[in-house]
């Protein structure tokens, strides 16, 4: 089914190159296009899907969002502050077309997925030209040409897909790495998360198929890649001959010419002693692991749905850190989830402290309706911020014990960038992810060098080529 929708999309894409070009005589200038992502990696590799559909067509792919003849918004909706965000991103689009009515809107993303916004769409947004979801993705370039066909507001959304449409054209933006994705969607239900609700439920991609693609990107120039699932440690699991994630792991391990390996995001529940083993064992896999926690209480936990505890979190660190010494841990944790006490809040602290994170990205929970705790009574908001300053506080003071503890060493660094404030430097990572600026030039870009970590400044260093 998935060959035969991919050279439907193939033939599209054929279609539009006619249209396009047909609007860009019209219009006497080559039409450009930008896409704005918002939210996590998946949503970013979604959008490098629909800039490398539009680059085929013809688009001239800009930064520039004032300039642009069509936009594009990739949309979250993980919490309420990313929605916002979007319909301030609207209103601004909205006086720009009101001038040039030929520009195109479209949206897409998770957001899209949520009933109550497509209503918003069609009564306040009559001016967006095209709206899809998460499940039709793979459809943009048959959409794009309903759109450029059209003068009426094109509305297709689809409540689930099985399908998983492989090979259509992709515009990276980095040549040197890229995502990719090993699965979609998630099937956990945490009590807080509206993620299963608009990205469907857990479908893995097939080894070979992921392998092959991996291969295609070596070959293309790619030395690092993230492999990309809401839950990677389930990985596997509903295939019609099971493998799990570490056996997965290891294949793309023997990919001749691929440097670093790095995944998000890792479930607790699913994290196997397995993959511990295959990261101990591995000389590709980043010394890097992102592990949510979300909470350190195990009332909250259970009210979560998270389905662990503290005690077997703290023992599942314990367990890293044993077989991978130097591993740099983050961590997401959610202030404020209905329920949540001081007690509760000094446990989350208590797993801060004892863990000694890298870096935490803390949020204040966000009602989604729709999900199970946003039937639940709600905290006051200034106890929430209150909870949450202290949280913010333990894990910055974490977080600057690790700062500098590299000093002095040198360390392998993949350059990733000329530095943005000075360019006689560029900025590279090393394998835990810590961002490294040292003197050089644009040449080096895409390339390892070994530099010596001279100088930390707080979340970065300042360093000099030794080789
Ligand atoms: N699948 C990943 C998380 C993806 S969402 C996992 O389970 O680890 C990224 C982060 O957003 C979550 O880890 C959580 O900390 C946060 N998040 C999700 N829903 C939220 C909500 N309703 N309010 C605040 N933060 C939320
Ligand atoms: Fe959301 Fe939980 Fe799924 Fe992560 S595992 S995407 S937090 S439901
Ligand atoms: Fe947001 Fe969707 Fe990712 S809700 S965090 S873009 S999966």
């Amino acid at each position: 089914m998935s060959v035969n929708e991919t050279e439907r999309q193939l033939e599209y894409i054929e279609l539009c190159k006619k249209e396009y070009q047909k609007a860009c005589d019209a219009a006497g200038k080559r039409l450009s296009c930008h896409v704005v992502t918002f939210g996590c990696q998946m949503n970013a590799r979604d959008s490098e899907k629909l800039a490398g559909i539009l680059k085929e067509v013809g688009y001239e792919l800009t930064e520039d969002e004032n300039t642009a003849d069509f936009v594009i918004f990739n949309t979250c909706t993980i919490r309420d502050n990313a929605n916002q965000k979007l319909y301030g991103r609207l209103g601004s689009l909205y006086h720009r077309k009101k001038s040039n009515p030929d520009i195109k809107i479209a949206l897409c993303g998770c957001m899209m997925q949520e009933p109550s916004v497509i209503e918003l769409i069609r009564k306040k947004y009559k001016y967006v030209n095209l709206v899809f979801g998460t499940h039709n993705l793979f459809k943009f370039a048959e959409l794009l040409y309903t759109m450029m066909e059209s003068d009426s507001q094109i509305i297709d959304i689809w409540e689930k897909t099985d399908e998983i449409v492989e090979d259509l054209p992709v515009e990276r933006k980095y040549s040197f790495k890229s995502g990719i994705n090993i699965m979609y969607g998630c099937n956990n239900f945490c009590t807080y998360c509206i993620v299963p609700y608009v990205r469907g439920r857990e479908r893995s991609r097939e080894p070979k198929d992921i392998i092959r693609e991996i291969e295609k990107l070596v070959a293309d120039g790619v030395v690092e890649i993230m492999l990309l699932g809401q839950n990677v440690n389930s990985y596997g699991k509903n295939l019609e001959n099971p493998v799990t994630f570490a056996e997965l792991l290891q294949d793309i391990e023997k990919i001749e010419g691929l440097k670093r390996i790095r995944f998000m995001t890792s479930h607790p529940k699913d994290l196997s002693d397995e993959l511990i083993e295959t990261m101990k064992n591995s000389k590709k896999i980043c010394k890097q692991l992102h592990l949510p926690i979300q909470s350190g209480s195990n009332e909250i936990l259970k009210k979560m749905n998270r389905r662990y505890t503290k005690e077997h979190y703290l023992e599942l660190v314990r367990k890293i850190k044993e077989a991978v010494p130097d591993i740099a841990l983050t961590t997401d944790i959610i202030v404020g989830f209905p329920g949540e006490t001081v007690e509760d809040v000094n446990e989350t602290i208590d797993v801060v402290r004892k863990v000694g994170y890298d870096n935490a990205f803390t949020f204040i929970y966000s009602v989604r309706s729709g999900t199970p705790a946003g039937d639940m009574e709600q905290l006051d908001e200034a106890f929430v911020k209150e909870q949450f300053d202290r949280v913010l506080k333990a894990v910055q003071e974490e977080a600057a014990k690790k700062n500098g503890i590299l000093s002095g060493k040198v360390e392998e660094v993949l350059v990733e960038d000329v530095n943005e404030h000075d360019s006689s430097m560029v900025t590279g990572r090393l394998s835990g992810g810590t961002v490294v600026h040292f003197p050089g030039g644009s040449e080096l870009i895409g390339s390892f060098v070994n530099v010596r970590l001279n100088e930390a400044k707080g979340f970065y260093y300042l360093g000099e080529r030794v080789d």
